[in-house]
């Protein structure tokens, strides 16, 4: 479903990413892995058109998205996290989930219910069953600037599922969450990859990496140089070397 390859990023100098080719199919997980400043936020930053591919390029279901800008390939169906959050801290739950859903609704969004479309009441109900899914159903008028670390990542990922991705792009989202919100995470992922979205997590939290992934790729100074399980990545001399470590 998502083709990517040859792909490359430089900036100036600077290869940060240099060779990267993976398929990902409809309702997969792919790990993408590797150590800091190998190239992954590079990866989804090409990929969801922050940068221009300096290299190769990447398709979804055969259309060429390589030099699309953010807006097309969002509504051809890549969504993404980032890194580091970027919510609208002053607008409510619901506000930063419905900004996610304007990719594809036809009507502007409207806070008079009394005037709402058919389409808006559908919209606002498919919000608020995300909100409800995401464990933030008591939060809906909340600014999301005053909600938790781990709430705020699980609204960056809501708000991205509100735009019905294809493919949902997870840039490091177990960082700083707890361990029960970590359980919480892993069952979410497999739940979005169970309802036939692919899924591109970036992560370092090697527990939930071996779980929840049914494939890896790994990027080295830019290059992939593994792919495949969990179980072999996890044996694999070179992705020891590079990142796992001994002690893994
Ligand atoms: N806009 C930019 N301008 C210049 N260099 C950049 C830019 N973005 C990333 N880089 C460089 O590209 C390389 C890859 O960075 P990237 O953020 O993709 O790594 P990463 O694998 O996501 O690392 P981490 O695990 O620490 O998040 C790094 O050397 C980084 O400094
Ligand atoms: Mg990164």
């Amino acid at each position: 479903m998502l083709e990517i390859s040859h792909l490359g990023k430089s900036f100036g100098g600077l290869h940060a990413l240099s060779d990267f080719s993976v398929v990902v199919r409809a309702g997969e997980i792919l790990g993408l892995i590797g150590p800091n400043g190998s190239g992954k936020t590079t990866a989804i930053n090409v990929l969801t058109g922050i940068y221009p591919a300096s290299k190769g390029g990447f398709a979804l279901s055969g259309q060429d998205l390589t030099a699309a800008k953010s807006e097309k390939i969002a509504r051809a169906g890549i969504a993404r996290t980032f890194q580091n959050l970027r919510l609208f801290s002053s607008q409510s739950v619901l506000d930063n989930v419905r900004t996610g859903q304007t990719i594809h609704c036809s009507a502007p969004l409207s806070r008079f219910s009394a005037f709402a479309s058919t389409e808006e009441k559908q919209l606002r109900c498919e919000a608020l069953a995300l909100i409800e899914r995401f464990g933030l159903g008591e939060r809906v008028d909340w600014p999301a600037g005053s909600l938790s670390y781990g709430e705020k990542k699980r609204l960056e990922i809501a708000r991205a599922l509100a735009m019905r991705p294809k493919v949902l792009l997870l840039d490091e989202p177990a960082a700083g969450m707890n361990p029960v919100e970590l359980e919480w995470l892993m069952a979410a992922i497999r739940e979005i990859g169970q309802s036939g979205i692919a899924v591109i997590l970036v992560e370092h939290h090697m527990r939930l990496i071996m779980r929840v992934c049914d494939n890896l790729a790994v990027l080295n100074f830019g290059v992939k140089i593994a792919e495949g399980p969990p179980s072999d990545i996890a044996r694999h001399p070179e992705v020891i070397a590079a990142y796992l470590g001994v002690a893994h």
